[in-house]
């Protein structure tokens, strides 16, 4: 039986540092696989659907599905050639099995069962959230829990107490949209392309805050988030000023949004770490991209003798180290691999495994 072989190659693997792990990540608009051995990273691909879902003003998800199927092959191919190694030289595959578009997340889920049948290797099933997070490990090697890390997505925004490798306590959350969901539907609004966190941030570039924006939960002391009063209050507006017909100033209105947001998120981040008197945050996902944002969590950081870690922009969005790199310290925490019946979550909890 499959598992046997696997569960008897994975014992032999299990506390090996240096275990070549090849990973796959098709959640959203990116096919991703990377090979990493260890904490080196021998090869990164990521094919990125964005210019075809462009045209839509966001993902379509049966489309998404359809080009993870035609790219996966090649990523993987290529990620190969990078590292220079043959299929025979992993130790573990690695996927994302959830949150994310079901019809995405299948094609990785499938294609590494099917690779992992083949090749009678054990597989492990990652959770993309916790994925984000790990990424950090990668670049920032002398980074280890406990921290307090800002999880700032497409789909997820949230404050988690990161206790270990494996064991994630949620202390805030989105009550409504997520941060970068606000971002895209306050780009559309303006008229900018997806995705939109990139070009808010481009054209509030020689904006100020000179538009009033909401401050939700103003006098409520909670680590708790809400994005969507923000939202609609650049929404109502750019109608009123259309209606008006007076011309809107979108450089303004792009940095007074991004400027609230920013400053939530770091206001947040930061009252959590002095609440559980942690020294350490590290910020996650698409948004931590964002310059307002880092700068801002610099400088309030220091203000407490609290140090920041977050990856390169290009290792914020999705790509598939951050999946070998969770799956990485799962193994060596003792994570179970998973069975041939592994099967694609859309929606799976940030504690999830
Ligand atoms: O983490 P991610 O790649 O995908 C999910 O797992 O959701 O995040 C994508 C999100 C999009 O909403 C995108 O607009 C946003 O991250 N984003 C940014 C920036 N770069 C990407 N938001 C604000 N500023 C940026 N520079
Ligand atoms: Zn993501």
């Amino acid at each position: 039986m499959y598992i046997d072989v696997a569960r008897e190659k994975f014992e032999q693997i299990r506390n090996k540092e240096d275990m070549v792990i090849l990973a796959i990540e098709s959640s959203c608009d990116e096919t991703a696989c990377a090979i990493t051995k260890g904490k080196e990273v021998l090869a990164n691909i990521v094919a990125s659907q964005i210019d075809i879902h462009k045209r839509y003003g966001g993902v379509v998800p049966e489309i998404a599905s359809r080009n993870h199927i035609m790219a996966i092959q090649n990523c993987v191919d290529e990620a190969l050639k990078q590292a220079k190694i043959q299929i025979e030289d992993i130790d573990l595959f690695a996927v994302t099995y959830g949150a994310g578009l079901l019809g995405a997340l299948l094609v990785g889920v499938s294609y590494i069962k099917a690779l992992a049948y083949a090749m009678q290797k054990p597989m492990i099933a990652v959770n993309h959230i916790k994925g984000h997070i790990a990424v950090n490990y990668i670049v920032n090697k002398e980074l280890k829990p406990p921290y307090i890390c800002l999880i700032a997505s497409g789909g997820h925004t949230a404050i988690a107490k990161v206790d270990s490798y494996m064991d994630i306590e949620i202390v805030g959350t989105t009550q409504d949209d997520a941060c970068g969901e606000a971002f895209d539907k306050v780009a559309r609004v303006l008229g900018l392309e997806y995705p939109g966190g990139p070009q808010v941030q481009q054209l509030a570039k020689g904006g100020k805050a000179s538009i009033d924006i909401p401050i939700p939960y103003k006098d409520i002391d909670t680590l708790d988030f809400s994005f969507s009063g923000i939202k609609t209050a650049v929404i109502n507006y750019v109608h009123k000023m259309e209606q008006r017909g007076e011309e809107i100033n979108k450089k303004d209105l792009a940095y007074s949004f991004q400027d609230r947001v920013t400053s939530i998120m770091v206001n947040n981040t930061i009252k959590a770490a002095r609440k559980y008197g942690l020294k350490t945050i590290v910020i996650a996902g698409g948004v931590g991209s964002n310059e307002m944002l880092r700068q801002k969590m610099d400088i309030q950081s220091k203000k407490f003798g609290i140090k920041v870690y977050y990856p390169p922009v290009k290792m914020c969005t999705d790509n598939a180290v951050m999946i070998a790199s969770q799956a990485y310290h799962s193994v060596l925490n003792g994570a179970e691999i998973s069975d041939i019946d592994l099967d694609a979550s859309a929606t799976v909890k940030i504690t999830d495994k």
